[in-house]
């Protein structure tokens, strides 16, 4: 078990290193007031814990530039930035999670550089210049599956070793990964986090397959 982590204040949680405020936390009212996130991107949903669980275990090297897609409120994305250092883009298409994205960073101490784009938008050189790509639960519709294998496809052509996708064990999440297994390897295992609660899911490691 780890360390007992006091909390500052009321309505905050730590899970996996990091501070997150919870719905009833009255920042959180008042961006929601101001903001209101439409696809989506309106918690923090339980596969960015099962990322960070899964990343705990195997941990990219310190320093890296990450891009996380679809990052909704930024918690994995604030995750790499303070254990690993990773130099992280947060990326999402709506703009209403932005401000969002700045409080978790900035309670947790870490500097993120945000981008507003579709996943259709990323290009090739700049996927490619992060060795490693992660979201958590961006595979949720089947409109979705077409885009992220393409963007997929363009990362890994243009340098990405690794990408990391983790779902709640949605039909197009299973239907990307299997799109993209004939082309790169794809290792697809269940999973689960333990923080702040018990939650199952998948993760995907996609990496360039071997010549
Ligand atoms: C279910 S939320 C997950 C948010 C976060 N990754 C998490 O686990 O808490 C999905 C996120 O993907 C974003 N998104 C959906 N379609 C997108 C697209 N085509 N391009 C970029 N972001 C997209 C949404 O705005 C939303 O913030």
């Amino acid at each position: 078990m780890p360390k007992l982590q006091r909390l500052p204040e009321e309505h905050i949680d730590f899970a996996y290193g990091i501070f997150l405020l919870q719905d009833s936390h009255r920042l959180i009212k008042a961006l929601k007031r101001r903001y209101q996130p439409s696809v989506h991107g309106t918690r923090t949903w339980g596969s960015a814990f099962l990322l960070m669980d899964y990343l705990q275990e195997h941990p990219p090297a310190k320093g890296r530039r990450v891009m996380e897609l679809g990052c909704g409120w930024g918690a994995s994305s604030v995750f790499c930035a303070h254990h690993f250092a990773s130099k992280v883009t947060a990326v999402d298409l709506d703009p209403a999670v932005f401000p969002f994205v700045d409080v978790f960073a900035e309670i947790n101490s870490v500097e993120l550089t945000n981008k507003c784009s579709d996943f259709t938008r990323l290009t090739g050189p700049l996927l490619g210049q992060h060795q490693l790509i992660v979201g958590g639960d961006i595979c949720f519709w089947d409109n979705l599956v077409k885009p992220l294998k393409l963007l997929i496809n363009r990362a890994i052509k243009n340098g990405t070793k690794r990408i990391v996708l983790t779902d709640p064990g949605r039909p197009p999440f299973y239907d990307l990964c299997d799109q993209l297994s004939k082309t790169h390897e794809v290792s697809l295992q269940e999973w689960y986090a333990i923080e702040p609660d018990r939650f199952v899911g998948e993760v995907a490691e996609i990496r360039p397959r071997k010549k």
